[in-house]
């Protein structure tokens, strides 16, 4: 009896989550021992930034997924992200820390919905960018990122309409620089759409040094204002190749720790949402803890699964992305 009582405290030890000094250790420990790789978002936690193998943009991380040789991917990201990475390697575990890490974007665009919208247009392409679900990347004929998205559709037939899901502020920049017109799906990023264009004014008057870096997932009014707009990645490269020696970031602000580590004698300053609320963190995104990273690769769960049917249909539009992406 004592020593099942024993046994019992050692193995609710064994499954403890390391103290929080000690889990990048631990979390590098079964990292090796799992042989996987720690792919992150931008806007991930600092912490987990720093422990990632790899930080990028959507269109890097889905190489990085597709050209891995580890057994399993710990994708630090949202939902559809590691889904995507489960698409192109489906012979990987993919764990998600949070399962509930989703996307306004992917949620707010329902698979039946999206079949409706495409038979009211049915000679239309469909174009969908990449922040949308499995079940909606089966029924697209390209996917695109935010890195990639105008060069993609400037590629497509002149003379072919097309629908564009699930976000109308990408869409529209999408549309004014390829000047192609876009059937819009009217999705839209709870993060992108909150920056205060009234702080935003207030910052360029504090800092006229200071470059505008924006995000196409925001609105108009707020690209107005911007000298670059790109990519996470792309802002990245931008800041620190510009001359500028002061940046004022249209986007999540985790981006904002690579910044800092990679030119750090320039100055950043991130938008807040309106009312100066800290609504300009992505909730998903930061559903992902360093505890739960450890967990995940400790319980290997929780995993992402997908039916063969709806994987390979959403595979084929992603490959041409990737074989049409420069
Ligand atoms: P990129 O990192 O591809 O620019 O996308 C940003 C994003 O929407 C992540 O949610
Ligand atoms: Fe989705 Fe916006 Fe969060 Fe990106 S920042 S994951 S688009 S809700």
């Amino acid at each position: 009896m004592v020593f099942a009582a024993a046994a019992d405290t050692a193995a609710r030890h064994a499954d403890a989550c390391p103290p929080a000094a000690e889990l990048p250790a631990a979390i590098d420990a079964l990292r090796r021992e799992r042989n996987a790789v720690i792919l992150a978002h931008y806007y991930q936690e600092p912490e987990i930034q720093d422990i990632a193998d790899f930080i990028g943009d959507s269109l890097e991380l889905s190489r990085k997924a597709a050209a891995t040789d580890a057994t399993v991917i710990v994708f630090c990201g949202v939902h559809f992200m590691a889904e995507t990475a489960k698409i192109l390697s489906p012979d990987k575990t993919v764990l998600l820390p949070d399962l509930e890490a989703g996307c306004t974007l992917a949620d707010a665009c329902p698979a039946d919905a999206f079949a409706a919208f495409r038979a009211e247009h049915p000679d239309h392409l469909v174009v969908s960018y990449i922040n949308c679900s499995a079940a909606v990347k089966a029924q697209s004929d390209l996917i695109c990122t935010s890195s990639n998205a105008v060069d993609l559709v400037r590629q497509l037939p002149a003379d072919r309409p097309i629908l564009f899901a699930p976000d109308q502020n990408l869409g529209r920049w999408v549309q004014r620089q390829s000047g192609r017109e876009l059937t819009l799906w009217p999705g839209s990023c709870i993060v992108h759409e909150t920056f205060s264009e009234q702080a935003l004014l207030q910052l360029k008057l504090d800092h006229p040094e200071a470059e505008v870096l924006a995000h196409p997932e925001c609105q108009q009014h707020l690209l107005d204002h911007a000298d670059f707009i790109g990519s996470t990645s792309k802002l990245l490269h931008r800041a620190e190749a510009s001359p500028a020696s002061g940046f004022i970031v249209l986007t999540e602000p985790g981006i904002l720790h690579q910044m800092r580590k990679a030119v750090p004698h320039k100055a950043f300053y991130e938008v807040p949402g309106a009312d100066g609320c800290s609504c300009n963190a992505c909730p998903y995104m930061r559903l992902n803890t360093l505890e739960k990273l450890w967990r995940c690769l400790h319980d290997m769960t929780p995993a992402i699964e997908l039916d063969e049917t709806t994987r390979s249909r959403a595979l084929a539009p992603i490959q041409r992305m990737l074989e049409m992406s420069r």
